[in-house]
């Protein structure tokens, strides 16, 4: 697996490679999306790193129409990428998707109003390295890899401290993709 597209930070901080998996098309990205999606709440922090169109809003987009699709509910979700943050109700669930590509630095994106949205929302943060040194405790980072040889394939990992509780529930479906 090629690992050109989204850099590995196996050895920053305290976050740990704890597990990946392979996704041989984008079904199977939706997929783990919604299975992930079902064991999610407010105050969880996702950070989806990874090059361009390695497949994070797709993987952002299945998880919240997932949400929405149990209690009825139905939105479009499109990029962030101009808005930088998108925000979707799925019942009583508040749900943040961000892209901080064109943010500049830390304090542009807590202006957005992110660590508020850290507390009470759940979270889908798009290229969160400018916000690096300020992820939430418990935060967990998923690195998207393009294969280079198998156009549709990608490796998802995960990167958490070990121990931490939202690790601890997404660990399990890592295995089962
Ligand atoms: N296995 C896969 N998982 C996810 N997306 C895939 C997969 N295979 C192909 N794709 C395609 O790759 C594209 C991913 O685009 P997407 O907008 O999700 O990327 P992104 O990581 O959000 O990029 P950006 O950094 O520009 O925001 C989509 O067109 C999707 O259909
Ligand atoms: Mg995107």
């Amino acid at each position: 697996m090629s690992e050109l597209a989204a850099p590995f930070p196996d050895a920053s901080g305290p976050m740990r490679a704890l597990g990946r998996v392979t996704l041989p098309d984008p079904k199977a990205t939706a997929a783990l999306a919604e299975r992930i999606g079902a064991v999610v709440g407010a105050g969880d922090v996702l950070l989806l790193s990874g090059g361009l169109g390695s497949g994070k809003t797709h993987f952002a987009r299945a998880l919240i129409q997932s949400r929405q699709a149990k209690v009825g509910a139905a939105e479009e979700v499109p990029s962030p990428s101009f808005t930088l943050v998108q925000t979707y109700q799925a019942g009583e669930l508040e749900i943040w998707h961000a892209d901080l590509y064109r943010l500049g630095g830390p304090d542009e994106a807590l202006e957005l109003g992110l660590d508020e949205a850290f507390q009470t929302a759940l979270c889908l943060i798009e290229w969160p390295d400018v916000l690096a040194g300020h992820w939430p405790e418990g935060a967990v980072r998923l690195t998207f890899a393009m294969d280079a040889e198998r156009e549709g394939v990608r490796e998802i990992a995960l990167y958490a401290e070990p121990g931490a509780d939202l690790a601890n529930r997404l660990l399990p479906l890592m295995a089962a993709a």
